[in-house]
C-alpha cells in the first residue's frame, strides 16, 4: 500500500467518516482525549505505562499528528482520523512496518472521545478499514495487538473476525499484551 495516496473513507453511517489527519485541526481535540484521569486512563488502555504517560500539551498533540503525516508520505503507517458529527473524536492506523513485537499491516484503533465509546463507532472503523485493505492491496492478512487486560477491544476484535495468535507475553514495559491476526475472507 502507497501511504501517499490515502482516500477518505464513509462508512455505513452517515455522520460517520475517515479522513486524512489535519493537524491544526485535529490537535486540539487530542488534547482534550488525554487530559484529566479519563486521558490517563485512555492512555493506560492503549498499553502506555505509567512511565511514559507525561502532561499533554497543543504543540505536543500537533507534533505527534504531523509525525503520523509524516509517516503516511514515507510510506510507514497509513492513519485516519475519525470524524464524527464534524467531531474528530479519535483514529485509527495501520503500520506498514514490522516491530520487534508484530508483524505488519498492524490496525490499531482509538475512540479518544470517551462520551462517543460503545455506540458502535470503533467496530463501524474497524470494518471500514479491513474493507479497504482487503479490497486494495494484496495483503493476505491484518495483524493487531492489544493489553490483556482491555476487555472492549478484545471483543471488538474477536467479533470482527481476528483470532489469537501465540501466547500472551510481557513487553518491555512489564505490561502484557496478546496478538491477533484475521486472514483475508
Ligand atoms: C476499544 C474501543 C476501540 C471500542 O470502540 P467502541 O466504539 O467503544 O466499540 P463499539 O461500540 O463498536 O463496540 C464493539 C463491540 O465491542 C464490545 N464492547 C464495546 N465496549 C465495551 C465495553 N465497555 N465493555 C464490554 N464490551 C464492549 C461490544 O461487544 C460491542 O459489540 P456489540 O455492540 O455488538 O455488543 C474504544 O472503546 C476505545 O477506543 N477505547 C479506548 C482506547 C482503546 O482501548 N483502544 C484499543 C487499544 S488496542
Amino acid at each position: 500500500m502507497n501511504g501517499k495516496k490515502i482516500p477518505n473513507l464513509p462508512t455505513k453511517l452517515p455522520n460517520l467518516a475517515l479522513i486524512a489527519p489535519d493537524p491544526d485541526r485535529d490537535a486540539p481535540y487530542a488534547v482534550q482525549w488525554f487530559t484529566g484521569d479519563e486521558g490517563i486512563h485512555t492512555l493506560r488502555l492503549m498499553g502506555n505505562s505509567d512511565d511514559e504517560i507525561l502532561p499533554t500539551s497543543l504543540k505536543k498533540e500537533t507534533a505527534t499528528l504531523q509525525n503520523f503525516v509524516d509517516k503516511s508520505e514515507q510510506g510507514k503507517q497509513v492513519t485516519w482520523m475519525i470524524r464524527y458529527d464534524e467531531k474528530t473524536i479519535g483514529a485509527i492506523w495501520v503500520i506498514l512496518e514490522d516491530t520487534d513485537f508484530l508483524q505488519s499491516p498492524a490496525v490499531h484503533l482509538m475512540i479518544g472521545d470517551s462520551s462517543e465509546r460503545a455506540k458502535g463507532i470503533g467496530s463501524t472503523c474497524l470494518d471500514t478499514v479491513l474493507r479497504y485493505l482487503y479490497c486494495s492491496t494484496a495483503y493476505p492478512t491484518i495483524f493487531t495487538r492489544h493489553l490483556v487486560s482491555n476487555e472492549p477491544v478484545t471483543i471488538l476484535l474477536t467479533k470482527a473476525g481476528f483470532k489469537r495468535a501465540g501466547k500472551p507475553y510481557v513487553d518491555t514495559n512489564g505490561l502484557m499484551f496478546a496478538n491477533m491476526n484475521r486472514a483475508n475472507d
